[in-house]
């Protein structure tokens, strides 16, 4: 299966039969299209599928399984490309199955206060059709205004309102997957209750397209908060910065944003969207963007006032408040191009770990130390209310992690430290391609049996996305 020419050639054998079952317009085999389908947003890594395949229906992407799990053909599957792990890699040629042709919202159910969608659909695009009905989706990874829906739940996205409102799982209700057999199933019922059986649901979420593919999804709404308050603030120290968020959670609010922006990162950013929205000088080190939500305006501009006093024992400047739907946008606008900012200007490897909220201060210390014993340069930002840090790394002549000998060194130290304060290695970006060297830092040999026996059972022949989370 390893050898993307010959699995190339197997796929490209049954292009006729492919062709019938989709249209001849949109099968793809000449080099164009193959090279767009090379790559996602992880590190600079490249692998040409030998067949790009858009299917419009469920019942063409079932038709396509079965001639491929008959064939053994790989099949690696593809929402909008905007993955940070690989997940959409086809690392063994084969078939590129992307679901961008699956792109209506099929029913909004204001009655039961959910929606039922097609994979395909951008995530902002989904959130903007519910909220015209006063519904809120809340989750929002970075990358929301092209990413679909259906790479969010395979890789059990979150995004900064994830702090108050959970991330993906928790509004998944049921989903139609289509499993590498060509079997379709429904995972659950459209309910908010089900202790019917194993979670099946919960199984698809997150398993990175390895266990099927998601065809339709329903997802759980709530209503839409009428305000919200966002504030930024500025810390003399990267470290009190940290230590300030769980401060606050214990001091009893649940923002529903806690972001964290070293100052290098929000250095970068602003000159790459050319904003001056954030005065940006030297002596502070980092930020927090801090929203909170909800329905009564007394008690959310109340609860920003206690908030930014009990920040003062920690070391801020003074606090920006974004008195306006634009100067909110501004700042958002900041925080969502931080990941693209600092990637062009050559921080291309970008980690996802996650700590219990307190141990954030010690994280950043620890990565700080890394940084110096293993010579490169640093930047944190991310989800620090959920302690979800990206650290985002620089090293002359080091522009990829996959397989580099440079490189996979630091990154131990990093997940052992990780490891070590209580947390894991991804926090919503998945373990794909580039992590799954990693994953005997946080899984002994039982549990990644236990995996490898789940995929076996979905995936007998080990022709969907394999390769990714293990080998
Ligand atoms: C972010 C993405 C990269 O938080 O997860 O910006
Ligand atoms: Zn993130």
């Amino acid at each position: 299966m390893a050898d993307a020419t010959a699995t190339a050639d197997r796929a490209l054998q049954y292009i006729g039969s492919f062709k019938k079952i989709v249209g001849d317009g949109f099968v793809f085999a000449d080099a164009e299209s193959l090279n767009n389908y090379a790559h996602d947003e992880t590190e600079n890594l490249h692998f040409l599928p030998g067949l790009v395949i858009k299917p419009r229906t469920v019942g063409e992407v079932s038709a396509i399984m079965k001639i491929c799990n008959e064939q053994h053909i790989p099949v690696t599957p593809r929402g909008a490309g905007t993955g940070l792990s690989g997940g959409a890699l086809p690392q063994f040629g084969g078939v590129l199955l992307s679901t961008e042709r699956m792109n209506s919202i099929l029913d909004i159910d204001e009655r039961n206060l959910q929606v039922t969608t097609e994979p395909g659909v951008i995530t902002e695009v989904l959130q903007n059709a519910v909220k015209e009905k006063g519904l809120f989706y809340p989750p929002d990874p970075s990358s929301r205004g092209s990413c679909f829906i259906g790479g969010n739940i395979a890789e059990n996205s979150g995004g900064p309102k994830a702090v108050k409102y959970g991330v993906v799982k928790d509004y998944v209700l049921n989903l139609e997957v289509v499993l590498p057999t060509g079997d379709i199933i429904w995972t659950g019922a459209n309910v908010l209750k089900n202790s019917t059986g194993y979670n099946l649901t919960q199984l698809i979420v997150g398993s990175e397209g390895t266990l099927g593919i998601v065809t339709k999804i329903v997802l759980k709404l709530l209503p839409f908060p009428k305000y919200d308050l966002l504030m930024l603030v500025p810390f003399n120290s990267l470290e009190k910065a940290g230590e300030a968020v769980s401060a606050i959670f214990r001091a009893g609010f649940t923002p529903s944003a806690m972001e964290l922006v070293e100052i290098n990162a929000l250095k970068i950013v602003s000159k790459f969207v050319d904003s001056a929205v954030v005065p940006v000088t030297d002596e502070m080190e980092a930020h927090l963007i801090i929203e909170v939500d909800g329905n009564h305006i007394d008690t959310l501009m109340s609860e920003m006032e206690a908030i930014s006093e009990l920040l003062t024992k920690y070391d801020c400047g003074d606090v920006f408040f974004a008195d306006d739907a634009q100067q909110k946008a501004e700042l958002w606008k900041l925080r969502r191009r931080v990941a693209e900012a600092v990637k062009i200007n050559g921080y291309t490897i970008e980690e996802d770990t996650v700590v219990p909220r307190a141990e954030l201060p010690a994280l950043i210390r620890g990565v700080k130390q890394l940084g110096k014993e293993y010579n490169f340069d640093v930047v944190c930002y991310g989800h620090a209310g959920d302690g979800n840090l990206h650290i985002r790394i620089k090293k002359e002549g080091s522009i990829y992690s996959l397989n580099n000998p440079e490189v996979i060194p630091a990154l131990r130290a990093l997940f052992e430290l990780v490891k070590k304060l209580g947390g894991t290695i991804s926090g919503e970006h998945g373990i794909g391609l580039i992590q799954k060297e990693y994953m005997d830092i946080v899984f002994d040999e039982v549990q990644m049996k236990l995996m490898k026996g789940i995929k076996k059972t979905f995936d007998p022949n080990n022709i969907l996305n394999s390769g990714k989370i293990f080998d």
